[in-house]
């Protein structure tokens, strides 16, 4: 048959798109319409749980670029040298809405990379949480839902590819030791004063996705994808997410999820992972399943064990609250805004704490006020609440 020919999800070709089995014109459906059937199962099951944050999302394919060498710092094979190039896969989300949503409401923002290196796939799942300095995009948001992805779409099919330079900030073991924030809370930056950025390599999306569903809704990114070279830090929300993301794509696209071409990693693998529901990929084949063997057949590569990490401590449920510091930076980042940009922020802050309980506002001015006085005043001004020195005692 020709490519043209409409056909059942088995290849034998459809009869009559158009008008369904009945008894009579006139008359009932027939059970035995089994393309009707067929027609109507697909469409039941059509809706894939979406990802329980980060729901919408625009993809896009390029290549990452090492414009620098490092690889004094890290061994990864994407680094090996300047010039090298590794394809990529990038997903960009906003984290509250769900599917349909706009993409200009106010909300931090996703950005997900899919290096598909020569030693398998590494997944960097960052956040941008912006400062808005504008009102919502009310105008925006109703006019176009799809502003980002489309803009994306267009720069790319016109030929403007998108490029962003890639940084990293370096510390030595001793000092993360002895730092006076603990440089693995992901709630603090590292200064670029004292940690400078150094240039790596450039990523450039140039090829957009042809399907969204099987590319971008499909797409299944997770910190806990690393290569050799790149490493885990004992960042706490890091330790909780290298469970979490795996664990949600088994759920929502199955166990086979890797084997999903925008998945898949571009060298060759083998994990003995058999069967399992949708295994579409041949299932290994008659290869062996059982290790060790005395075929010498997929091997484990010992000489990649990491240098050792001395820890120590008693285990309990260290409460960060009380041993670290929350203040000084959020501080020093209201302290380098301008008048205009603190004044939106007050606004903005007392807009977003809406109908929040009294008590929750005094909470929060507190909050501000030890972070600097004048953001605890400004941020109680806009909220047309004042709070009087005995309260902000009591409240600390
Ligand atoms: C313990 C805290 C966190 C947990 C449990 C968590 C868990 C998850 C889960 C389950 C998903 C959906 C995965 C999927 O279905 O494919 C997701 C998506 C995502 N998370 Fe997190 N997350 C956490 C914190 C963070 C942080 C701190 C960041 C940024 C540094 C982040 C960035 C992202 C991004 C960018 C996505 C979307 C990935 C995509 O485009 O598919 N998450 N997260």
């Amino acid at each position: 048959m020709n490519d043209k020919n409409l056909t059942h999800a088995t290849g034998a070709p459809v009869v009559d798109n158009l008008n369904i089995q009945t008894a009579g014109p006139r008359g009932p459906a027939l059970l035995q319409d089994i393309w009707l059937l067929e027609k109507l199962a697909h469409f039941d099951r059509e809706v894939i749980p979406e990802r329980r944050m980060h729901a919408k999302g625009a993809g896009a394919y390029g290549t990452f670029t090492v414009t620098a060498d490092i690889s004094h710092f890290s061994k990864a094979s994407l680094f090996a040298e300047v010039g090298k190039q590794t394809p990529a896969f990038v997903r960009f989300s906003t984290v509250a809405g769900e599917r349909g949503a706009a993409d200009a409401e106010r909300d931090i923002r996703g950005f997900a990379v899919k290096l598909y290196t020569d030693e398998g796939n590494w997944d960097i799942v960052g956040n941008n949480t912006p400062v808005f300095f504008f009102r919502e995009a009310a105008e925006v948001v109703g006019s176009d839902r799809e502003s980002h992805l489309r803009d994306l779409y267009e720069c790319i099919e016109s030929g403007e590819f998108p490029r962003w330079k890639l940084c990293i900030q370096t510390m030595t073991e001793e000092q993360a030791r002895t730092h006076r924030h603990n440089p693995f809370d992901l709630t603090k930056v590292w200064p670029h004063g004292e940690f400078p950025l150094e240039e790596v390599g450039v990523l450039e999306l140039n090829r957009n996705a042809e399907n969204h569903f099987a590319e971008v809704e499909q797409a299944a990114f997770s910190p806990a994808n690393v290569v050799p070279g790149v490493s885990f830090s004992p960042d706490k929300m890091l330790q909780a997410r290298l469970f979490s993301y795996g664990d949600a794509q088994r759920y929502r696209l199955g166990v086979n999820f890797n084997h999903i071409p925008v998945n898949a990693p571009r060298c060759p693998f083998h994990s003995y992972h058999r069967d399992g529901a949708m295994r579409t990929d041949g299932n290994l084949g008659s290869t062996l399943s059982y290790f060790p063997n005395s075929f010498g057949e997929w091997q484990d590569h010992r000489q990649l064990h990491e240098p050792a990490l001395a820890l120590d401590g008693d285990a309990a449920h260290w409460d960060q609250s009380v041993v670290e510091d929350h203040y000084e930076q959020p501080g020093n980042l209201f302290r380098l805004m301008t008048p205009l940009q603190q004044q939106l922020l007050f606004q903005n802050t007392a807009r977003a704490m809406g109908d929040a309980p009294v008590m929750i506002k005094h909470r929060h001015i507190v909050n501000c006020s030890k972070a600097d006085p004048a953001y605890g005043d400004g941020v109680a001004q806009a909220l047309g609440l004042s709070l009087v020195a005995q309260e902000l005692e009591n409240a600390k």
